[in-house]
Order: C-alpha cells, then structure tokens, then sequence
C-alpha cells in the first residue's frame, strides 16, 4: 500500500480488502475509480478477471513496459498457467476463451512466434492502404444505406460491430457463402450466443477459405500468409486467421465505438475530417478498446516491483490504467500528438496491425460524419451502458439520431477479386441470421 496516501475508498461494489474484482456492471460503469483505487497497492495489484480466476495486474508505466519487453521472465504459452493446469478454472469461466492456449502467435514465444509472427506481419504490409482506405469507404457506404432513410441508427449495431467483419471479408479473400460463416460465427462468438456452435461454423469457414486459396490464391491476406516463406501448414493457417480475425474484429468495433462516443459527446471535435485523429489517439489515452490483457506467465519464481510470483502465475497489463498515471498524463499534457501510450501493447507482442487498425477506424469514423453530418446522441450521456468484463472497453448500443436521407450510392467499382470470387461460389444455404456478406456483394454489383 502506498505509504503517502491514507485509507484510500474503494469503488462501489469493490471490497475493501482482498482481490478487486474487475467484472460486473460497477466495474463496466466506472473502470477509472478502479484504476484509481489499484493504484494504492503500488505497481501491481491482486485482481480477480472473473469468479474464482486471480490475476495480478500491473498498473505502472515503467513496469508495465519492463514486462511487456522481457521475454526471458516471462512467457505467454498460456500451457504454463498453473491455477488452469491444477483444475482451479472452471472450464466455462467467461475469461477461459481469450486465456486458453491456442496454437497461435499470440501464445507461442520465442523461434516459434517470432516465425509466426512474421507471416503475420509480412503478410499484413502487402496490404494496400489505399485500396484498404477505398474498402472500408465501399462498406461503410453500403452499412450506412441501410439506415440513413430512418434518420436513427444503434451505431454499434448497426455500424462499428459489422464494419470490421466485413472489412476482413474483404482483406481475407471471402467469396459469398464462406463469407457469410465467417461473419456469423465471429459475430455469435463474441456475443457468447451459442458459442461452441459458432467456433465450429467460424474454424470450418475459416478451413474452407484455407483449401480454397490453395486452389486459387489470389491478392489478400490469406493467400500472403500461405505463400509466406514460413510455409505455415493448413492447421497453423486456419489459427493465425482466426487469430486475426479475433484480435482484430473486437477493438476495432470499440475503438470505431468509443472514437465517435468521444466526438459526439466532446465539443472540441468538429465534425469534420483533420480531428478524427486527434479524437481517436484520445481514445487510445483514456478509453482504450482493450483494457486489460497481456496474459503473461513468470518462468520462474521471481519479483515484479517488490512483488512475489510463482511461476505460472497470471500477470496482466492494464493498458487502461498505465495510460492515464497521473505521473504521466502530466506529461502527456504537454503536447499533442503524443503517441506513446501503450493502448497496442509493446515489446514482442505488441499489436502487428496498429496501421491498418488505424486506417480503418479513420476512414470509418470520417466517411460515417461525412455522410451524415447532422448526427447526435439519440440519449443522454449519462444513459449509456458499457460491456462488463475486464478485457473490452465498448458501448452495449449507442444510439444516434440524424435527418433521415436517401442512402449514400455506391461509391466505386466493386473490387475486381471480390467479384471475381463471388460470382465463383454459388449463393447456398446460410446459417440463421447469416447472408450479409452476400447481400453485400450484391449491393456492389448494383
Ligand atoms: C486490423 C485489426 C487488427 C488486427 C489484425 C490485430 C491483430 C493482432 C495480433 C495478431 C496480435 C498478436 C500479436 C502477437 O502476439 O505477436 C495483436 C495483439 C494486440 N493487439 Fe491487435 N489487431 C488489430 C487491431 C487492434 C486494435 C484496434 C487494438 C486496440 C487499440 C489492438 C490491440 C492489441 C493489443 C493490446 C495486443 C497485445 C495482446 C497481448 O499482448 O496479449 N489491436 N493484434
């Protein structure tokens, strides 16, 4: 506890002593009073992530980028976290998904996630940002027809959820009905409804598209990675793209939710082009997409900042606290621009993909006040419910209201690959609720 601070107050629902939980809908409304409060245990602090699962959290700047960049103490193979493997983690636990091992490069260290990793990241620069920029505009466009004649939207329902699954249909190469699968079963996966249904349409997709491309490779992310010098076989294949599609899809939702949250309720944002950036490196400040995550297991027994670990013990990093210390957002303050915040992680595992995620949320957020530049909060401020758990930060729904207006026409000549795949692949059955990437690709055929 810090020695110069006295009897600090705990949040509401948090106890006083003990693990401070970081779920429910206390935590979800005011995650900063958290923050605030874990403070006091100094660098790190005990937390719980959900019922009967411990993690210890690391709040500090200067030791969350120690952790962050030693890969000699501490792994991510999530094979060595020793409260899983002594059966003390209810299987269905909600945080077991995103924490279970996977064979990925998110999981992996060392020789293997460094090959792993480099598919990734080679296969990601040969995306063209202009080309990428053109997309996203195409698919907000057609996201933005099928709601601007109601003069009302659930941005995040009707916007910010769907734009990333589309925009990596697109990247990934989908044709129609592989497409289709793959925005079901990532949608469904993150909403928890009928989730071991949902992985299995999700990975059987996912291995179509993989048995696909190797018949006909083409000009996306998908063929890059198979053609990558790493010759990732079909089984590695199908988990860097789920991977990607997994750590990608959910932040970009909340950071394209929480950029426009911050414009429609801050007036220093002009609705126009220029301060989008500006509004959207704010948002990586002090309400970042992804919180708290960083899952990191000590090799050893050791000490991190005077604190005792076994090894095998979860570590994690919260981005959202580290950011706004108040040692640093002093500094911060002093000029604009300032990028250093550790909303993508950093060291060996940081986010591969800051470039493209960027692009895509500007290009999202920028073409969305473009197209309707009218747009408000349907609600009060104060109204607004956030996601509970400890690993997003994004609205339940944000509902917006506008002068109704007839949809935007498409705004380009389909991309040739797309067209080319979808009038390859018979339109067949969907899953339930499924059949938007098709309608998609109609709307651009026009
Ligand atoms: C195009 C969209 C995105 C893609 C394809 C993507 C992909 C990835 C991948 C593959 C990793 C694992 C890297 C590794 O372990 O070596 C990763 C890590 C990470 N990404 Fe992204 N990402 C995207 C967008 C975002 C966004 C919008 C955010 C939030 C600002 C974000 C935050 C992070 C963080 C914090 C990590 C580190 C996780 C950890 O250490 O366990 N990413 N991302």
């Amino acid at each position: 506890m810090d020695a110069n601070t006295s009897a600090p107050v705990p949040p509401p629902g948090c106890p006083a002593h003990g693990r401070i939980p970081l779920y429910g809908p206390d935590f979800a409304a005011d995650p900063q009073a958290y923050y605030t409060y874990l403070r006091h245990h100094g660098p790190v602090a005990p937390v719980e992530l959900a019922p009967g699962v411990d993690a210890t959290l690391v709040t500090d700047y200067a030791t969350a980028l120690h952790l962050l960049q030693d890969n000699a103490a501490f792994r991510k193979d999530a094979r060595h976290w020793r409260d899983f493997n002594e059966g003390l983690i209810a299987p269905d636990s909600p945080v077991v998904p995103l924490l279970a091992y996977r064979p990925n490069a998110m999981f992996s260290d060392g020789a293997e996630h460094l090959r792993l990793r480099q598919a990734i990241t080679d296969a990601m620069a040969r995306v063209d940002s202009r080309r990428l920029a053109g997309s996203t505009e195409q698919i907000s466009d057609y996201l933005i027809s099928q709601f601007a004649a109601r003069g009302s939207a659930d941005l995040m329902a009707d916007y910010a959820k769907q734009l990333p699954l589309f925009v990596f249909n697109e990247l990934f190469g989908c044709p129609a009905e592989v497409g289709d699968r793959v925005l079901f079963g990532i949608s469904a996966m993150f909403d928890g409804v009928n989730a071991e249904k949902a992985a299995e349409v999700l990975f059987g997709a996912v291995g179509e598209l993989v048995a696909l491309k190797r018949r006909h490779p083409g000009e996306d992310v998908t063929s890059w990675l198979m053609q990558h010098e790493a010759r990732l076989t079909d089984e590695e294949m199908v988990h860097q793209l789920a991977l990607l599609l997994g750590a990608g899809a959910d932040p970009l939702r909340n950071l394209i939710g929480n950029t426009v949250h911050r414009i429609l309720t801050h007036d220093e944002y002009a609705h126009q082009g220029g301060l989008i950036d500006e509004a959207m490196d704010d948002t990586l400040w002090e309400n970042p997409p992804v919180p708290n995550f960083a899952p990191h297991y000590p090799a050893t027994d050791m000490e991190l900042a005077g604190h005792k670990l076994r090894a095998g013990d979860l570590v994690m990093v919260s981005f959202a606290a580290a950011n706004n210390s108040p040692a640093l957002t002093a500094a911060r303050q002093s000029g604009r621009g300032n990028r250093s915040h550790l909303s993508w992680s950093a060291g060996p595992h940081g986010c591969p993909s800051k470039d493209p995620a960027r692009h895509i949320t500007v290009t999202a957020v920028e073409n969305l006040l473009n197209k309707i530049p009218d747009i408000a909060l349907a609600v009060p401020e104060h109204s607004l419910t956030w996601r509970p758990g400890p690993f997003t930060r994004g609205l339940t729904a944000l509902p917006a209201r506008f002068t109704a207006l007839p949809a935007p026409a498409r705004a380009h000549a389909p991309h040739p690959a797309t067209t080319d795949a979808a009038a390859a692949q018979p339109d067949t059955e969907h899953p339930k609720g499924a059949g938007r990437w098709s309608q998609f690709l109609k709307w651009l055929k026009g």
